[in-house]
């Protein structure tokens, strides 16, 4: 049987922001491959129609939302409609993250707002609108996405500032939500070769630099990252809660 049969789930950020295979779409698809009948956000609905597409061409089910997750409103529509559509969802899996750029004396105000409003509070509004009904239906998995960026100094202070917080939202959700049999967990991705960041490679000394990092000596695709996803997702992970799990080709832990 397929991992996520008879689930019923939330992805945000599903579309990519340019062409190819961003995190939170082949989360989407993975999601759909195992199954899982997918309610897939975006705030660009053509990104998020060309993930749609992409899993219904494949036999899958999708429905689509359009919306800002950073607005607690838009939060709230757009899981009304996914209730709608399929009925509470089971597993919430917040992908939405952007990098600002700024140092501790450059930074603006506003930037830094607006880093903490979309990395941050999107995840809170969307636990705030999802877990009820996610209760209601026996438990779930909620699945946070961070980056090894919050464990050490990376370029753009609010980057690894924002995401050092929703590792603390992580756990400390988890232990609360426990008791609802809801699991919690964190992914903390590495380099990633996604439409994201290929730009910064395609300066070949920055590749270069990036990759003697890794022990693994390669970037991680987009669709490793799914690969955790489904596992955290699935039943198979039942007893794994309050996990900040780096999906990194061993760079946290390279000498
Ligand atoms: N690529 C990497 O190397 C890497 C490394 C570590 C962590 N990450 C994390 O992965 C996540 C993103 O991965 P991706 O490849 O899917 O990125 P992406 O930039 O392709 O974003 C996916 C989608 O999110 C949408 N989006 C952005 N802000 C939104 C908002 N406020 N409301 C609704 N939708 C919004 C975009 O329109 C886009 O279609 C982020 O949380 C990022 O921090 C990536």
């Amino acid at each position: 049987m397929a991992m996520l049969e008879g689930k019923v789930a939330i992805v945000t950020g599903a579309g990519s922001i340019r062409e190819g295979v961003g995190n939170g779409k082949a989360v989407a698809v993975r999601f759909a491959r195992e199954g899982a009948r997918v309610f897939a956000i975006d705030r660009d609905p053509d990104a998020v129609a060309e993930t749609a597409r992409m899993i219904r061409d494949e036999g899958g089910e999708v429905v689509t939302g359009v919306g800002d997750v950073s607005s607690k409103a838009e939060c709230d529509r757009l899981v009304s409609e996914a209730n709608f559509a399929f009925g509470p969802p089971t597993i919430l899996h917040n992908n939405v993250g952007i990098g600002v750029p700024g140092e501790v004396t450059d930074i603006d105000e506003e930037t830094w707002k607006r880093a903490f409003a979309v990395n941050v509070d999107s995840m809170l509004y969307m636990c705030q609108a999802a877990v009820p009904g996610m209760t209601e239906a026996g438990g779930g998995s909620i699945i946070n996405i961070s980056t090894i960026a919050s464990q050490r100094s990376f370029p753009g202070l609010a980057y690894g500032t924002t995401k050092g917080a929703v590792n603390s939202f992580t756990t400390n959700l988890a232990g609360r939500l426990a008791r609802n049999n809801i699991r919690v967990n964190a992914i903390l991705p590495g380099y990633i070769d996604t439409p994201l960041v290929a730009p910064v490679w395609e300066n070949e000394q920055v590749r270069e630099a990036n990759l003697r990092q890794v022990p693994m000596r390669r970037f991680g695709t987009a669709w490793e990252i799914a690969s955790v996803a489904a596992f955290l997702a699935s039943d198979e992970a039942s007893y794994v809660t309050g996990v900040l799990m780096p999906v990194d080709g061993g760079l946290l832990v390279r000498l």
